[in-house]
């Protein structure tokens, strides 16, 4: 099968992708195109700064496949993230300059210009010749590591097993919505929070900030696997995180939310998607000496690499979270911090539950390709209730 869809992409494609390998030391032949364009349309930033760093353009590169395990995806929708908002004003920039492939670095060693966007909903348009599962005109998703060229433009390249079949059910506008929040809340809970389908029935979760991205696909996601799930959100969020599935629903915005908890029957697992003070008091709503875990997804790892450079803020960091493990060790409590996680076999789990009607989408605005510094002003505003998407291949959207 593998074999075959290698000379069935050969003999559909006239054009031949070369590409040097890592060490620059040879050319290899990696798949096979019919090159359209050398240049696509694309958002990009020069440099690191507020909205108005963001430049359309249309001479951006086109896309190039570099290893045979990468896909091109034509970009039908993007979704957004606040790391989008992050990276546009140079977060992270320390640890991705380590972690970009050389390849994707310009001659004057800089990203720039850089295309920011994590999530895309696309159809394949050409696989490396080790893509055993795609072929082109594939209908796919999928969420992008932050050290690569983002979703904002026409074309974008992935990992091969960062790629899954989008659900069916699904519209790219809709689907673009999910994978980034899907796969982040995925690692947080089953990777580090220790849950999946087979174990979480009754068990007790809480979710901290359950009106994002992350809290609407996670409450879903736990629901659909029988667990009791508590979310916090604001007042006029209520109806939303409650439609979601959640049993209980606790407003932070009316007096101290950690008072309201406290009343609750304790937790086998916290997802904190806020950060700051709530880690001062949620650890103490787990229930002790049960393996129970405080999971949050903010945390200082970036920030401390940034600030100090690499080997000083990992130093910092192992420092910090070592800490903070043995702190609450010693009161029965795990502590942990969770982090996005590409991965393919994951959103093809997750397609599943969409197509079976266990997840939704909840996508709260959308922009045409045209106004993503608009898109990014309304993720950057806060408050979000969901999603915000852009639509790339506006012609192709139902
Ligand atoms: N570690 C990682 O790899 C990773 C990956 C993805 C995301 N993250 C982080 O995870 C966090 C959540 O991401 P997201 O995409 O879900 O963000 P988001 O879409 O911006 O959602 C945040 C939500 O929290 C609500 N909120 C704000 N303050 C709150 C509070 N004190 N209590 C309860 N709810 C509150 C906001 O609405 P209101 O303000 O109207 O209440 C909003 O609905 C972000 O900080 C993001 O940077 C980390």
């Amino acid at each position: 099968m593998h074999l075959f869809r290698k000379i069935v992409n050969r003999k559909l494609c006239s054009g031949v992708n070369l590409a040097l390998s890592k060490d620059g030391s040879s050319l290899r032949t990696l798949c096979t195109s019919a090159r359209r364009s050398t240049v696509m349309q694309a958002w990009v930033i020069d440099k690191y700064g507020n909205n108005s760093v963001l430049r359309f353009t249309k001479n951006a590169p086109f896309p190039i496949i570099h290893y045979p395990n990468e896909v091109i995806i034509k970009v039908h929708a993007a979704g957004l993230n606040p790391i989008d908002i992050n990276m546009r004003g140079g977060y992270g920039a320390a640890t991705m300059a380590m972690k970009r492939d050389p390849l994707h670095i310009n001659q004057a060693g800089s990203e720039f210009p850089l295309i920011l966007g994590r999530e895309v909903s696309g159809e394949i348009m050409e696989c490396g010749l080790d893509v055993p599962y795609f072929k082109p005109g594939d209908e796919v998703w999928a969420a992008i590591s932050p050290w690569k060229q983002g979703s904002l433009a026409e074309f974008v390249v992935v990992s091969g097993n960062e790629v899954s079949h989008k659900p069916k059910s699904l519209s790219h506008l809709d689907a673009a919505s999910l994978p980034y929040v899907a796969v982040t809340a995925w690692s947080a809970i089953v990777n580090t929070g220790g849950l999946n389908k087979n174990n979480s029935a009754k068990k007790r979760v809480l979710i901290i900030g359950g009106s994002g991205g992350v809290g609407t696909f996670a409450i879903q996601m736990l629901k659909s696997w029988g667990a009791h799930v508590t979310a916090t959100c604001s007042q006029n969020a209520e109806c939303l995180v409650r439609d979601l599935g959640a049993d209980d629903v606790v407003d932070y915005t009316s007096g101290p939310v950690e008072t309201k908890l406290k009343t609750l029957e304790k937790f086998d697992l916290i997802l904190d998607n806020i950060g700051g003070d709530t880690e001062r008091w949620a650890v103490g709503l787990l229930k002790p000496w049960c393996g129970s875990k405080y999971v949050t997804l903010v945390t200082p790892f970036l920030r401390n690499t940034d600030q100090l450079g690499l080997a000083d803020g990992m130093m910092q960091t192992a420092v910090t979270i070592a800490t903070k493990a043995l702190k609450h060790i010693t009161k029965g409590v795990h502590y942990r911090w969770g982090f996005f996680a590409p991965s393919g076999r994951a959103l093809d789990d997750i397609s599943e539950m969409v197509d079976e009607g266990k997840i939704r989408a909840v996508v709260e605005q959308c922009f045409p390709f045209t106004e993503v510094p608009q898109a990014f002003a309304k993720v950057e505003k806060g408050h979000a209730r969901g999603k915000t998407i852009v639509t790339v291949a506006r012609e192709q959207e139902e």
